[in-house]
């Protein structure tokens, strides 16, 4: 039989662990499927009433687009957007609005809409990286 472990050594483990655990969980690009199609249209509306005056969708399409948000996550393009847009008025719309913004921003970058909604929460959004490559992502590009 051998000698049960000493509790203070399992103790010292834990952290390891917990290391472990962080690099293995998946984290999720929009890659991913994830907003729904009905999100994407009711921002293109949105967009199109709330954004479009200064800036058209194409400036937010492909490399512009890539080189700002590409490798960040949505969390921090959701917090830009309620700090920063619509420029005339920040914070002018709702969370959910912002949400619907994002789902619209990553269909014209060809990031394919899923089955489940984006949330509109902060923690949640900033579990999701923005990016072309599906999780687990390859180590080369
Ligand atoms: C009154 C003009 C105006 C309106 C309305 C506006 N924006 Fe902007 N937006 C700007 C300007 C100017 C910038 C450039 C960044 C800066 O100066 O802060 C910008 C930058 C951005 C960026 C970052 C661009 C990048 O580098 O990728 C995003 C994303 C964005 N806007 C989204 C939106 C969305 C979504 C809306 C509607 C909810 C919106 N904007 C409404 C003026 C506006």
């Amino acid at each position: 039989m051998p000698r049960r472990l000493p509790p203070r050594l399992l103790l010292g483990a834990l952290p390891l662990l917990l290391v472990t655990v962080a690099a293995v969980a998946p984290q999720r690009t929009t890659m991913d499927g994830v907003y729904t199609a009905a999100q994407a249209a009711a921002g293109r509306d949105l967009f199109a009433s709330a954004c479009q005056s200064c800036h058209t969708p194409t400036v937010h399409a492909g490399p512009p687009f890539k080189a700002k948000w590409y490798g960040r996550d949505l969390g921090e393009l959701f917090g830009y957007l309620r700090a920063e847009m619509p420029k005339s008025d920040p914070g002018s719309l709702s969370d959910e609005e912002y949400v619907q913004s994002i789902a619209y921003l990553l269909r014209i970058n060809g990031m394919p809409a899923g089955a489940t909604a984006l949330a509109a929460d902060s923690a949640a959004l900033a579990t999701i990286r923005l990016d072309s490559l599906r999780s687990p992502a390859p180590r080369s590009r």
